[in-house]
């Protein structure tokens, strides 16, 4: 059992709180307290200039957190909070520096885990956090990979379960004139845009502003992963076991070959289901020790691009 009030109480004391979320497990902190949340910098190895969410029981909260709101983020939480929908509105002069990374915006959301929310109304406030892993290292989406991350260290960990959703939220910025999607999530643009009425654009490379997760070589995996297309998997496969490697292929096609080398493990071969499983998978590969993982490339479809954004900040990390 969760001990809620437990967890609230230390979070008012200043210190850590892992919790779940229907994305990914966060590492929390009082959102207000400038030294619990230097203790999430110190506790992922993350550099002090990365912004963090803060997350709020309901859109009630918004107007404490952020000024100048626009009536889309209104309507944008009405539709889609609780949800994995991050919303980066200009900051309200009463958000500590520590979380804004100095940036005159803050990200918000209100996450959809029944476990989170309850945390969320008992602390009545804002909590800071990141996804509950060392700086660099792929999320966790159950509370087993959050103490395999800090061990011991971390005293409170919340256990909700395998997460729903699986990758982090969409993040979407309303702090300029036009709104861009900074991080693709499993809320795609066409759900954001029906709400907007208008389709966001897609932050790209230089223009970006400091987004930890816009760093390419995020969400990676200790073993070199290189992408695919399917109709190469066996060829690659092949050479790579020719020259003597171990290899884990991820594939949606169950194997065609095998091999004392070689691993196939089927993936999903929706979306959804394929992100809900994604980093549990890429953690389970990594203690298998193998050479090489190669994973066949999603389809180019609207669908997969937040599972196509993880892959390739994933693969790029290996190169
Ligand atoms: O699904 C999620 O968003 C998870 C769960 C725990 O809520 N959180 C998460 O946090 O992924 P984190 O810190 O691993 O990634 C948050 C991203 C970072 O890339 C950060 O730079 C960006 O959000 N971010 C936060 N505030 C921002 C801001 N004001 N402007 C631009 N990017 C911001
Ligand atoms: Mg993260």
């Amino acid at each position: 059992m969760n001990d809620i009030p437990g967890a609230a109480r230390a979070l008012r004391a200043g210190e850590l709180v892992a919790f779940p979320t229907e994305t990914v497990y966060g590492l929390g902190a009082d959102a207000s307290n400038p030294q619990a949340v230097t203790k999430i910098f110190a506790a992922k190895g993350r550099p002090a200039d990365h912004p963090l969410i803060v997350h709020l029981p309901d859109a009630s909260h918004l107007s404490r957190w952020a000024r100048d709101i626009p009536e889309t983020a209104y309507r944008l939480a009405a539709a889609f909070w609780p949800g994995p929908l991050t919303l980066i509105l200009k900051r309200h002069p009463a958000v500590i520096d520590a979380i804004t990374g100095g940036q005159d915006t803050v990200g918000l959301r209100v996450p959809r885990h029944p476990v989170a929310l309850e945390l969320l109304r008992a602390f009545d406030g804002g909590i800071a956090a990141p996804s509950a892993n060392r700086f660099g290292h792929v999320s966790p989406t159950t509370a087993a990979h959050v103490r395999d991350e800090f061990g011991s260290s971390l005293s409170m960990v919340l256990d909700g379960g395998p997460c729903a959703v699986g990758i982090e939220s969409t993040i979407l910025d309303l702090s300029g004139d036009s709104r861009r999607i900074l991080r693709p999530g499993m809320l795609d643009a066409a759900a954001v845009a029906q709400v907007l009425g208008e389709a966001p654009s897609f932050a790209a490379g230089a223009d970006a502003p400091r987004v930890s997760g816009s760093l390419e070589s995020h969400y990676a995996p200790t073993t070199p992963l290189r992408l695919v297309a399917e109709a190469d998997t066996e060829v690659a496969a092949r050479a790579a076991l020719d020259a003597g490697n171990s290899v884990i292929v991820y594939s949606p096609r169950p194997a065609k070959t095998s091999h004392p080398r070689l691993v196939w493990r089927q993936a999903a071969d929706d979306p959804a289901h394929y992100a809900q499983e994604l980093y549990a998978r890429l953690r389970e590969f990594d203690a298998l020790h193998c050479d090489l993982i190669l994973v066949v490339e999603p389809p180019p479809s609207e669908a997969w691009r937040a599972v196509a954004d993880r892959l390739g900040r994933a693969a790029a990390a290996a190169k």
